[in-house]
């Protein structure tokens, strides 16, 4: 099993879009461990982006991350960083395939409604940065023998 962060960011929220975007992971069979809505600070957007933070868009990301609330959530499964990653589409709303979550709700390169980690490192680094190890909450669904094979 792996885990991955997600992020519901301001213009998720803010168009009341939350309630799809997270169906969208339980429909897939994504355990969610940990969720919580939290206001992102000038700092841990400087954490969290830290690979971005000299990009000349870095300041109209900040800007726009801190805007408003965020939903943080821990999603738990098989691959989950690879399959949430394709659930998302491209990184621009304008370039993501029709069926994806950007491609079905986006339409701007920074308004791309959800963050998901890009790899096993990152997913440990931004875990760690909006939880604690006692906000999340492992547990098996009682679905599991209906949702994949014993050997899978
Ligand atoms: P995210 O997956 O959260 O990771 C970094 C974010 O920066 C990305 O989603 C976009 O919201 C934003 N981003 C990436 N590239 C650009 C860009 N060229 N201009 C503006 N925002 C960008």
């Amino acid at each position: 099993m792996e885990r991955t962060l997600i992020l519901l960011k301001p213009d998720c929220v803010q168009r009341r879009l939350s309630g799809k975007i997270i169906s969208r992971f339980e429909d897939k069979g994504l355990n969610i461990v940990a969720l919580k809505m939290l206001q992102v600070t000038p700092e841990l957007a400087k954490q969290h982006y830290a690979e971005h933070v000299a990009k000349p868009f870095y300041p109209g990301l900040e800007a726009f991350i801190t805007a408003s609330p965020v939903v943080a959530m821990v999603l738990e499964g098989l691959e989950v960083i690879r399959v949430v990653r394709e659930m998302l589409g491209a990184t621009s709303g304008l370039k993501a395939t029709a069926g994806t979550i950007r491609g079905d709700y986006s339409n701007s390169r920074q308004m791309n409604l959800v963050h998901a980690s890009d790899g096993p490192e990152a997913a440990a680094r931004e875990i760690g940065l909006y939880f604690k190890a006692n906000e999340v909450c492992p547990y098996t669904p009682c679905l599991t023998p209906w949702m994949k094979a014993d050997d899978e």
